[in-house]
């Protein structure tokens, strides 16, 4: 199965960005770790990474057309993009919400994800990890359809 995994803003600085809470490997570590384990899953993987809303919506539309599923961390865009929730809600594939920290733990504004209801289901709080799970969560959903 082919997975679009979306990483929203400021996930260009992992590594650098705060370190204590989103660890300390880069974005591209990151994602060639997830790229192994996807494969020995079977599954293809392609990355897109953008700071901007606009570009995060269009990337959701387009993988509507050549994917099966999308792993996105919509970084702070999770708290308040109701655009972002609407391009989840019209898209039928399924979309996994992904989060390094955990989210419920932290400021009171990181606590409310208002994309969560238009994902299939969501994981924070695991590091890098989270991302992994996610693809793991999505070969569930996959085999599940056959
Ligand atoms: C994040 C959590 C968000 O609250 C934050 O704005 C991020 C990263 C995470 O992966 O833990 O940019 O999505």
């Amino acid at each position: 199965m082919k997975i679009l995994v979306i990483n929203g803003p400021n996930l260009n600085l992992l590594g650098e960005r705060e370190p204590t809470i989103y660890g300390d490997e880069s974005l591209k570590a990151i994602n060639d770790e997830l790229y192994a384990v996807a494969q020995n899953l079977g599954h293809e993987l392609s990355f897109f990474q953008s700071n901007s809303e606009g570009s995060i919506i269009d990337s959701i539309h387009a993988a509507r057309l050549g994917y099966d599923g999308i792993v996105l961390n919509a970084g702070a865009y999770t708290h308040y993009s109701y655009a972002i929730h609407d391009a989840i809600a019209a898209i039928k594939i399924p979309v996994i919400e992904v989060h390094l920290s955990n989210i419920s733990s932290r400021d009171e504004f990181r606590k409310k994800s208002v994309i969560a209801p238009a994902c299939a289901g969501s994981i924070a709080g695991f590091g890098k990890y989270s991302y992994m799970l996610a693809i793991q969560a999505l070969d569930y959903l996959f085999e599940e359809k056959k």
